[in-house]
């Protein structure tokens, strides 16, 4: 764990707020905003970059062919805001059916927002039209049979060739202290049981992105520490906070605490991380879509294989 940030992240950060300050003033100057952008560059720093598959050289490199990236579950839309300044030749799309990314802003000419519910299909996209497509943090909105049909639609929009990267966080706090164990063991069951939503989906993101038709997976698990390490730990203790915070209709009536038990829970859990130094992971899969029908590259090898028995 590196004692102190990179300079690099903060300079990043503020490159990024003044970009974005010719972009959407009106958003920049809103609290709100600083929120967003410090919780995208702490991730980012955490998972070591913005993607982690290797398509640096294809947004980077000039081409006839237009790249094309997709972000089907943009929400305030962040991560391709991010992208479209740093790559202005690269088209960025991104979709959301809540539409939290800003609007009515002069926005770089090569991004585009839409508002579609991706596991209803993305039918505005033909097939194989995009190079990159990243989805991130979807683990409490998706149920298993959507995040299926959403991978089945992702590989149709992926190009033979083309890279898919998942990203999500793993909440289940590791190097817990004793308050914090007894809440992230009961939390799967007490999450499943009323919202459906599967909290251990990471350990499965290997068997979802390959039903997009990616091969050659590979994965990261990053750590995250809570509240100590570097200047960023900050906001992964405001990210467990927040995270707390949104879950806590569901852990009160799941573990039966009243208002004043959720607080302390809360608390201690934010203490005893520092004191434990504890983490979450992050998990990173990314993988590319074969270049061939890998049926049409076996019939070659008998064909010549059976040229060289002659
Ligand atoms: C936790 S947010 C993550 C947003 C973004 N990927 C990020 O990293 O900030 C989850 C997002 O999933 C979106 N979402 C939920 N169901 C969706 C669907 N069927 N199609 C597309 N987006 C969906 C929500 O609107 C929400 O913005």
């Amino acid at each position: 764990m590196k004692a102190n940030v990179d300079k690099e992240d903060f300079v990043d950060i503020d490159r990024f707020r003044a970009t974005m300050h010719n972009y959407c003033p009106h958003w920049v100057n809103d609290g709100a905003f600083n929120r967003i952008v410090e919780s995208h560059f702490g991730m980012r720093h955490y998972c070591h970059g913005s993607f982690s598959a290797p398509v640096q050289n294809l947004l980077t490199n000039a081409s006839d062919q237009p790249v094309r990236i997709l972000d089907p579950v943009c929400g305030n839309g962040i991560w391709l805001l991010e992208m479209a300044t740093t790559y202005p030749d690269v088209q960025c799309f991104g979709s959301d059916p809540l539409g939290v990314f800003p609007t009515g802003f002069n926005e770089p000419t090569n991004l585009s927002f839409s508002h579609e519910d991706a596991t209803l299909g993305l039918k505005q996209f033909p097939d194989e039209y995009f190079d990159f497509i990243h989805v991130q943090l979807i683990y409490h909105r998706f149920p298993r049979k959507m995040r299926k049909v959403l991978m089945e639609e992702l590989g149709r929009l992926l190009k033979p060739g083309g890279f898919i990267e998942l990203r999500d966080v793993d909440p289940l706090i590791k190097s817990a202290g004793p308050v914090t164990t007894t809440v992230t063991t009961g939390l799967p069951k007490v999450m499943a049981d009323i919202t459906g939503h599967d909290l251990r989906w990471t350990h499965y993101m290997i068997d979802y992105i390959k039903l997009t038709g990616a091969a050659d997976v590979c994965q990261q698990r990053p750590v995250m520490p809570i509240g100590w390490g570097d200047d960023m730990a900050r906001l992964t203790r405001d990210y467990v906070e927040n995270a707390f915070c949104s879950f806590k209709d569901i852990m009160m009536q799941g573990f039966g605490w009243d208002e004043a038990k959720f607080i302390e829970t809360k608390e201690t859990v934010l203490q005893e991380s520092v004191a434990n130094h504890s983490f979450v992971e992050f998990c990173i899969c990314w993988g590319a879509k074969p270049l061939e029908d890998l049926a049409d590259h076996a019939s070659d090898i008998c064909f010549l294989t059976e040229d060289f028995d002659d």
